[in-house]
C-alpha cells in the first residue's frame, strides 16, 4: 500500500476532514492485526475499510500462515473502496464491506476480532440532528449521555465494543482526546468497568503515526473479558519499525528498550492519570500551582479588528487613554519569557496592535465625541449582533482583568510557557493570567522563580492536551493542578497556601 500523501491545506486538506480519511500506515496496521487475530482468529472486522489499511495487513499475515481469513467491515463512501482496489484488494476481499453508517445503522452479528481506525471528525463538523442520534446512542450504551464534545470516534469504540464478541478482542488507533476530553472519565469508567484494557500504545512526537496530522494518536487494544486490575502501556521512540509488531504478537513479552518503553501500570491510576500520559512517579502528595496562584483566561473582545488597536489608530481616532488598556494579543507577539516596556514598543514600531478599547457601561451619549462616533462605526458593522458581543450589555461593555504579574501562553508547538508581565499589559485569548495568592513582592519573585524553572515547564504534559508535533493546550483549570516540583518549592521556600484544600492531591490526582 502505498503512503498517503497528506496535502497540507486547501479544499483537498478539508475533503479529508469531512470525512476523517487518513489511511493507517503499514507498520501500525500490521501490529493492530496481530493482536486481534491472536487466539487463531479466522475473521476480521473493519468498521472503517476506507483504502483497506487493516485487510491489506490481514491478508498479508494470513498469506504468510496458509491460511484465508474472512474480511467483513462498513464503509461509509463507495468511492474509498476503490482506493483499496488500487491498492491490490480484490473484490472478493471486499464482497463483505457494507456500505452503511457504522455508528447508526451497523450489520447484524457480534464479532471476534475488530480493528479500526475510525473516522476522526471534530464534533463541531457534524450536524446538529446527526449528533443527536449519535449521543442517543452512546446515553444508551453506557447509561448516561456522554458531553456534546465527544467526536464521531468514541461513538465508534462504543458501538465496536457493543459488538464485540465474549472472548474476542478490538483493536483502535485514535486521537488523544479519547482519553483527555471532558468526556474521558464517563467513557472510560464505563469501559474499566466492563472490557478488559490490555494495552495502551503512545507515540513520540517524532514516531507519530501520521506525521503532518495535528493529533496525537493513541492504539487501543481491549478484550470482552473480565476486567483486570492492570494493563500494559507503551511509548514508541521510533516509527516504521517492527517494534510494535513484535511485542504485540508475543503477548507483550518481548523487551525492547530504547524502541519501545513498556510500562506495567495499575488501571486506576491509568485512568486517574490519563491513558495518554506516562506513569506518575509514587508521590502520596504534592503541591499544584493552585496552592500559590488562581488561573482567569485572557479577555475575549469579540472583534479584535475593532476593540484591539494599534498607537497609530488610536492617535487618528482620537481615542483618550481613559478608554485605553495596554493589551497583548497573539502567543508570538513574546518571543522570550518576559514582556516589558520594550517589547511593547518594538511590538508598536511593527504596526502591532497593543491597546484594548475598553468602554465601560455609560451611556451612548456620555463619551466623548471621538469615542462616540467610533462606537457608532462599529454598530454600522453589526458588531451588536455578534455571538459573543450579543449577550453583553451594552454591547461595548470590554470584560475586564486586573493585571496579572504573569501570562502563559497555552497553546504552543513545544513552547508552551510562563511569562512575567513587566509591561502593566492585561492579555487576550491567547495567554492565561496567572495570579498569585499573596502580594508580597517576595512571594511574587518566589513563584517566578518555581514556574520558571524547566521541571515545572515539564509537568505541564501531566496537565495539558496533547496535539501532534508534541504541542500541548493547558485549559485555566488544568493549569491550576500543576504539579510543581518538590525539590523546586523547598528550595525557594515558599508558604503555600492549604486552606483551599481540594488542591492538595494526591499527586495522580492532579493530572485528573
Ligand atoms: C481514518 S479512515 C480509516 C480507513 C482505513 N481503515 C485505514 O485505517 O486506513 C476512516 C474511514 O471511515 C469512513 N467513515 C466515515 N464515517 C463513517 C461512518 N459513519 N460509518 C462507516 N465509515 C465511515 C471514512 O470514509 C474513512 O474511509
Amino acid at each position: 500500500m502505498s503512503l498517503q500523501k497528506i496535502p497540507s491545506a486547501g479544499p483537498e486538506r478539508e475533503a479529508l476532514r469531512e470525512k476523517g480519511q487518513f489511511w493507517t500506515p503499514v507498520w501500525i496496521a500490521e501490529a493492530m492485526v496481530n493482536y486481534v487475530l491472536q487466539d487463531g482468529c479466522r475473521e476480521i472486522f473493519d468498521p472503517a475499510v476506507g483504502a483497506g489499511a487493516f485487510f491489506l495487513a490481514t491478508t498479508k499475515i494470513a498469506g504468510g500462515n496458509g491460511k484465508r481469513i474472512r474480511l467483513s467491515g462498513t464503509e461509509i463512501d463507495a468511492r474509498a473502496l476503490e482506493e483499496a482496489k488500487k491498492n491490490g484488494l480484490t473484490s472478493r476481499d471486499l464482497s463483505r464491506v457494507q456500505i452503511t453508517d457504522f455508528v447508526l445503522s451497523p450489520p447484524e452479528g457480534r464479532h471476534r476480532a475488530i480493528v479500526a481506525n475510525p473516522p476522526y471528525i471534530r464534533h463541531h463538523r457534524l450536524s446538529a440532528a446527526y449528533k443527536a442520534k449519535i449521543r442517543e446512542f452512546g446515553a444508551l450504551s453506557i447509561g448516561k449521555p456522554l458531553d456534546g464534545r465527544a467526536g464521531i470516534h468514541i461513538y465508534f469504540l462504543l458501538r465496536a465494543l457493543q459488538r464485540l464478541d465474549l472472548g474476542g478482542r478490538l483493536a483502535f488507533i485514535m486521537p488523544a482526546d479519547t482519553c483527555e476530553g471532558v468526556f474521558a472519565r464517563s467513557l472510560w469508567d464505563w469501559i474499566g468497568r466492563n472490557y478488559c484494557l490490555q494495552a495502551v500504545v503512545t507515540f513520540a512526537p517524532e514516531a507519530s503515526p501520521f506525521p503532518g496530522v495535528d493529533t496525537n494518536p493513541i492504539i487501543f487494544m481491549i478484550r470482552n473479558v473480565k476486567p483486570t486490575q492492570s494493563f500494559w502501556w507503551a511509548r514508541c521512540n521510533r516509527g516504521e519499525t517492527d517494534a510494535l509488531k513484535e511485542w504485540v504478537s508475543s503477548g507483550f513479552k518481548r523487551e525492547l528498550d530504547d524502541l519501545l518503553q513498556i510500562f506495567r501500570r495499575n488501571l486506576a491510576e491509568g485512568l486517574i492519570t490519563g491513558l495518554s500520559r506516562k506513569p506518575m512517579p509514587q508521590k502520596a502528595t504534592t503541591l499544584v500551582l493552585g496552592n500559590f496562584a488562581s488561573v482567569m483566561r485572557g479577555i475575549a473582545t469579540g472583534a479584535n479588528e475593532f476593540f484591539f488597536l494599534t498607537a497609530r489608530q488610536v492617535a487618528g481616532l482620537g481615542i483618550t487613554k481613559e478608554f485605553l488598556v495596554p493589551a497583548i494579543g497573539r502567543t508570538r507577539d513574546v518571543s522570550g519569557e518576559e514582556i516589558s516596556v520594550s517589547t511593547l514598543n518594538a511590538l508598536e514600531a511593527k504596526g502591532r496592535p497593543t491597546f484594548l478599547f475598553a468602554p465601560d457601561t455609560r451611556k451612548m451619549v456620555d463619551f466623548p465625541p471621538t469615542v462616540r462616533k467610533y462606537l457608532k462605526s462599529g454598530e454600522a458593522l453589526g458588531l451588536p449582533q455578534r455571538p459573543l458581543i450579543g449577550t453583553r450589555q451594552p454591547w461595548y461593555k470590554m470584560e475586564s482583568r486586573p493585571v496579572p504579574p504573569f501570562l502563559f501562553a497555552y497553546l504552543g508547538r513545544r513552547n508552551a510557557r510562563f511569562i512575567r508581565n513587566l509591561a502593566g499589559v492585561v492579555p487576550l485569548t491567547g495567554f492565561l493570567c496567572v495570579y498569585p495568592l499573596k502580594n508580597d513582592p517576595n512571594f511574587v519573585e518566589g513563584l517566578w522563580e518555581i514556574l520558571r524553572h524547566p521541571s515545572t515547564v515539564a509537568n505541564l504534559s501531566l496537565v495539558g492536551k496533547s496535539y501532534g508535533s508534541g504541542a500541548i493546550k493547558v485549559e485555566p483549570r488544568a493549569l491550576e493542578r500543576l504539579p510543581l516540583p518538590p525539590e523546586v518549592l523547598s528550595r525557594i521556600g515558599l508558604e503555600p497556601r492549604l486552606e483551599s484544600a481540594q488542591f492538595v492531591l494526591p499527586l495522580a490526582m492532579a493530572a485528573g
